[in-house]
């Protein structure tokens, strides 16, 4: 009885901190940058501090921005005699903790990559067998998110993609447990390959990455094309019941503005998006609450990338403290419509158009769920729309655009 009581005892007094632990980070999606999606391996010192300096300048870090996260590249394929990792000191000649101090100097937060293989996607260093040697040194260094990848695992490519899921489970587990074990509130970011190596969207390894990351890839690496964009955002579409504070459905980083040199539509011959499409594709990535990570160079933006990047009424709807996930409610082929559900009793509903032409679109209050009449208010032009009853009309929206309309629900004016 005695031990019964000593048991719980402990049980309560470990386990409220426990859980703090995981609910403290990522209570809304994650925001920051992402150096991958514009430079590859083509990072250094000082290239990142300058895209820190300008996520404060641009007004990014105001809009809600704080990651600021080196991704593949950082790191050398060898560990020193005590198994530390050796950082490219071509690139990172004063280490990695000197720029997080930087980072973290002008308010924001510092991520960094690894994987849980022998190695990196890009043939790197990973952590494989020395997971807690680099959490450790992570945390030493004042590194706030991990984002974790899953090629070359355990050695190969061909490897990654045939790995069990128990397999990739305990991996991306232990590398949880290294993080808690270092006490440094991490989020934790992972590519579940074993998912979209074989089946994208295998759900059956989604109740148990929810309970070990903060975010989870849904898809393919994203392209700066339309197609690319359209289909990250289609295999995160049925995802909704997974996402929630403290986890994200992550369809991969924005490529609003990303005209770098690495941007990668050239491969394949396909456009770069152009402003209708960054549009669509920031809406739609605030709708399915994802995380907002921009993977374009913050010292370059023009003021339209910025003004889509830091739209205050979009970023708000993204991060919403109920943290729903929003859902297709209508597929008409070449228009959608799509209703996010809002703390404080609000609505909020993207009109989409994926054809080339511009199209009125409609939505009804039965289809929404709602009766009434709301007053509608466009979350691109910043407008104030007026009073509707029953239904409301998106005219013209342009090819590839996408209006956001945001009411509040349950009210009659
Ligand atoms: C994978 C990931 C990318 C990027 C590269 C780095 O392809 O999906 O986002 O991290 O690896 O090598």
């Amino acid at each position: 009885m005695r031990i019964g009581f000593l048991i719980i005892g402990l049980y309560s007094l470990i386990t409220p901190l426990e859980a703090q632990k995981s609910a403290e980070v990522a209570k809304t999606p994650p925001m920051g940058w992402n150096s991958w999606n514009c430079f590859r391996a083509n990072i250094d010192e000082s290239k990142v501090k300058a895209i820190a300096d300008a996520m404060v300048s641009s007004g990014m870090k105001d809009a809600g921005y704080q990651y600021i996260v080196i991704d593949d590249g950082w790191m050398t394929n060898g560990r020193d005699i005590n198994g530390h990792i050796i950082v490219d000191a071509t690139k990172f000649p004063n280490g990695i903790k000197p720029l997080a101090d930087y980072i973290h100097g002008l308010g924001l937060k510092f991520g960094i990559y690894s994987a849980p293989g022998c190695f990196t996607c890009l043939k790197l260093m990973g952590s494989l067998g020395s997971e807690q040697k680099d959490a450790n040194d992570y945390a030493s260094w004042g590194v706030d998110f991990l984002k974790y990848d899953h090629c070359n695992y355990p050695s190969t490519s061909v490897e990654a993609k045939l790995v069990p899921l128990d397999s990739c489970r305990a991996a991306y587990e232990l590398m949880r447990k290294c993080l808690e074990n270092t006490r440094r509130q991490i989020v934790f970011s992972v590519h579940d390959k074993c998912t979209i190596g074989a089946v994208v969207n295998n759900e059956a390894s989604l109740p148990w990455i929810k309970t070990v990351a903060n975010m989870h890839r849904t898809s393919n690496d994203i392209r700066n094309n339309w197609e690319s964009m359209i289909s990250n955002l289609e295999t995160t579409s049925n995802l909704w019941e997974y996402a929630g504070p403290g986890y994200w459905n992550d369809p991969d980083m924005l490529e609003v503005g990303n005209t770098g040199n690495e941007s990668t539509s050239r491969s394949n011959s396909l456009q770069n998006m152009n402003l209708n499409e960054y549009r669509t594709h920031f809406s739609m990535w605030c709708i399915v609450a994802a995380p907002l990570i921009t993977g374009n160079d913050l010292r370059s933006m023009t003021p339209e990338i910025i003004e889509i990047l830091t739209n205050k009424e979009l970023i708000a709807i993204n991060q919403d403290p109920l943290g729903k996930q929003g859902k297709r409610i209508r597929d008409d082929g070449d228009t959608e419509v799509w209703k996010k559900e809002l703390s404080n009793d609000q609505l909020v509903v993207a009109l989409l158009n994926k054809s080339n032409e511009p199209v009125n679109i409609s939505v009804n209050w039965k289809e929404l769920g709602v009766k009434g009449t709301f007053k509608i208010r466009d979350l691109w032009t910043h407008k104030d729309l007026g009073k509707f009853r029953n239904s409301f009309t998106g005219k013209n929206i342009p090819g590839h655009g996408t209006m956001v309309i945001l009411s509040k629900k349950n009210r009659i004016y």
